[in-house]
């Protein structure tokens, strides 16, 4: 009979969220013991629910707030997670340049108290292992690149609040490694996650209008909004409309099983992109969607979004050396298991 390997616990900071959420369907899979830590304040409790019915174990939740650094503490103390996934935090580009108090507050403050409370959980007296952390940082620390697929040595630069955000967390994690070489640290550049879980429990579902292509057209078929407008037919693309990396959320979170397994099997920190190192335009998007879906979507072409950049999609290389990952998911699965979430849950997990 051989040793049953034991179920270890992961902490995931903002783990109700939408990709946090897809994260522990994935961990649960892979056998590790996923714990939420979420105040609620950009997701919704039902998915506690949904992951119930999904995974057919309610996961644990810890509910409070990252920047709550004594509660941080005593949640790391509780479960000894031999990793964290920090996920928590403010992602709305628009919302970051008319509020970036919030954002370097929120953002900012939430990493360092995890980053002080870990510290003095994994660096002192009885410690559960070396300090080992997975970080959600997104594309746009590469600002508006010079040329396309982008690969992780490209510069780094921030075109609102948010994005400065991810850049200062990243320098963040290098000084604190260079202080504690025990540190195990996972950076992990989002491209442009989209779709849901087979199942259509779990889904995308932003407070209020959709920042985000995917979620607006989702809500343009079903019937909550009126048409799309597109931001932009001018841009240098083969259509004129801007090109993005867009990825299967589940892609992503088993991204996230990968970077965690390498930094606990081979204790090499890294930093990759995340994205499928394809692009495609916005129309592209639209016409798979209506493809997938059955449904049209009226569109408009509208002036440019501010802070748009034409081009963005990845080099993913160096995730599939690194972490043996790479996404797997057709555009069309995205569209098609975004259309399920939708269309069985008109009005997202308050409806
Ligand atoms: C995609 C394309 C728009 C909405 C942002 C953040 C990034 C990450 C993902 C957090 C663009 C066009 C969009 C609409 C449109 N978030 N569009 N009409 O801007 O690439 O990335 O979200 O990590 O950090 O910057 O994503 O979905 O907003 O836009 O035409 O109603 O769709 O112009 O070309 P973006 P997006």
């Amino acid at each position: 009979m051989t040793q049953e390997q034991p179920t270890l616990p992961i902490l995931l900071t903002g783990g109700a969220g939408y990709i946090g959420s897809h994260t522990v369907v994935a961990l649960h899979e892979a056998g590790f013991k996923p714990v939420i830590l979420d105040n609620f304040a950009n997701s919704h409790p039902a998915v506690l629910d949904r992951l119930e019915r999904i995974l057919g174990t309610r996961p644990v939740l810890e509910q409070g707030d990252v920047l709550d650094r004594p509660f941080v503490e005593a949640v790391l103390r509780r479960h000894r997670p031999a990793g964290v996934i920090h996920f928590a935090g403010d992602k709305a580009v628009g919302e970051s340049v008319a509020q970036p108090l919030k954002y370097f507050h929120h953002n900012l403050g939430g990493a360092i108290s995890l980053l002080q409370a870990m510290e003095a959980v994994y660096l002192g007296p009885q410690s559960p292992g070396a300090p080992t952390l997975v970080f959600s940082s997104s594309a746009t620390v590469y600002g508006d690149p010079a040329r396309v697929p982008i690969t992780e040595d490209f510069p780094r630069s921030h075109t609102n609040p948010y994005g400065h955000t991810k850049l200062v967390i990243e320098d963040m994690l290098t000084a604190v490694k260079q202080a504690q070489p025990s540190w195990r640290v996972g950076i992990l550049r989002y491209f442009n996650p989209v779709g849901s879980h087979a199942s259509g429990l779990m889904g995308e579902d932003p407070a209020g209008i959709p920042n985000n292509l995917m979620p607006y057209v989702t809500q343009v078929a079903v019937g909550q909004r009126q048409q799309l407008s597109v931001f932009g037919s001018d841009y240098a693309t083969p259509d004129g409309t801007g090109v993005r990396d867009y990825i299967h959320v589940m892609d992503l979170a088993e991204g996230h099983v990968a970077a965690l397994r390498t930094l606990l099997e081979r204790g090499e920190s890294f930093t990759v992109n995340l994205g499928t190192g394809r692009g495609y335009s916005v129309l592209d998007v639209v016409r798979a969607f209506e493809q997938a879906s059955g449904r049209k979507v009226p569109y408009q072409l509208v002036e440019r979004r501010p802070g748009d950049v034409a081009q963005c999609y990845a080099d993913p290389s160096l995730a599939k050396k690194l972490l043996g990952w790479e996404a797997k998911r057709s555009l069309q699965d995205m569209c098609v298991d975004a259309w399920r979430w939708q269309s069985a849950n008109p009005k997202g997990y308050a409806g």
